[in-house]
């Protein structure tokens, strides 16, 4: 493959500290040792589809590498093959315009395009690479829920957020003896209340992965009580399911990649707490919190090593891959392979197995019910 005139850049889906780094890196590196200039491309594919992207110049990157955000925009719609367009009467329509966004790439001269994404852009960057654009992906999200690489930037800075959280919570908690629920984000992986869960102490721990009883929850709560460690913190990921199976969804728009926006978990859990243990309850949705703000060192040279990686790959002329940590190194493989699966908490994981030697619960510790249901 020959080296690339261009190279596109863009960040697509949810924010996630470290995007700027990675920016910084693809640009310096392509422009830096190989010549060759990198367009940014604002709001992701939205701004792709719009044809609003500029070339980056070197000096603007030169502060970016504690920035959190993205310099370049981002957001979680304008799939080129979901595209949300205004319809007649004002109400959205939702069309493929991916023949446009195809034009647009030639139009800007653009030989390969760098994806930064999680895996909703991870599934458009392939669908284009299946069109015959020169593709390489960079995995970012804070949920570290992409199974191709070891861990995504964002995620050790959202951990220590949560982590910080907690001890903040659990000093408020003792003091008042209460149970303090904390609602961390994590839709299909339970990976930031796992970490965040151990790295701040907490006393049960809900994740996806994990089936939980609510008869569990409360006696673990209440032995606590009993044992006069009269405070408990449940951290709880906003994809968690509830006993029933079912999730707590607050709103759906079907605009977004991933149309179900999740949240409300935590209010749910603390309700029932309060309820089955008469002990006094609150809960704190820690939210964007967890995405916003500057980037963990970890996070700053992960995001730099993908970035560096990512413009070697493009000025290589690779193409249909995403780079991705292996052990000690950073190596591209195959984007099918990148989206074929989320990587999930497995239940026997290490941490998961620590987490429990130390005493935290997952809320699955009781035998299954024998009362037909009723201690659910
Ligand atoms: O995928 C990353 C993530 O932070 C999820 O954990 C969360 O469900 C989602 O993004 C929130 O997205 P939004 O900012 O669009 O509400």
């Amino acid at each position: 493959m020959t080296a690339p005139r261009r190279i596109g850049l863009l960040t697509g889906g949810g924010d996630c500290p470290g995007l700027n780094a990675v920016i910084r890196a693809v640009a310096r590196t392509a422009r830096g040792r190989h010549g060759v200039p990198v367009v940014g491309i604002e709001d992701g594919f939205e701004g792709l589809y719009e044809g609003r992207m500029r070339e980056l110049d070197y000096n603007e990157t030169a502060t970016l590498i504690g920035e959190g955000g993205t310099m370049l925009g981002t957001t979680n719609k304008g799939d080129p093959w979901h595209y949300p367009l205004p319809g007649e009467n004002g109400e959205v329509r939702i069309a493929d315009v991916s023949d446009r966004v195809l034009e647009r790439i030639r139009e800007a001269g653009l030989d390969t395009l760098v994806v930064v994404g999680g895996d909703g852009s991870m599934h458009i960057a392939a669908r284009l690479a299946g069109r015959g654009v020169r593709v390489v992906g960079v995995p970012k999200t804070i949920d570290n829920d992409l199974a191709a690489t070891d861990v995504t930037f964002g995620f050790d800075t959202a951990v220590s957020i949560v982590s910080e959280a907690i001890d903040r919570l659990t000093t408020t908690a003792s003091s008042h003896h209460r149970v303090m629920v904390i609602e961390v984000m994590g839709r299909y992986a339970g990976w930031i209340a796992l970490a965040g869960g151990v790295a701040g102490g907490a006393d049960t721990i809900l994740i996806p992965e994990i089936p939980f009883r609510w008869a569990s929850v409360f006696r673990h709560v209440r032995e606590r009580a009993r044992r006069g460690r009269r405070y408990s913190i449940v951290c709880v990921a906003e994809g968690a399911k509830l006993p029933d199976g079912g999730e707590v969804v607050k709103a759906t728009d079907e605009r977004r990649t991933d149309a179900r926006q999740l949240g409300g978990i935590g209010e749910v859990v603390a309700t029932r707490i309060a309820q089955g243990t008469d002990l006094e309850t609150r809960v704190t949705v820690l939210g964007h919190l967890q995405r916003g703000g500057t980037p963990t060192a970890h996070d700053r040279i992960l995001a730099t090593r993908f970035g560096v990686a990512a413009a070697e790959a493009a000025c290589r002329g690779d193409s249909g891959v995403m780079v991705a940590l292996r052990g000690t190194g950073i190596v591209p493989v195959p984007l099918q392979e990148a989206i074929a699966s989320l990587r999930t908490v497995p239940p026997a994981h290490p941490l998961v197995q620590a987490a429990r030697a130390v005493g935290v619960r997952f809320g699955d510790e009781m035998p299954p019910a024998t009362d037909g249901g009723a201690s659910r």
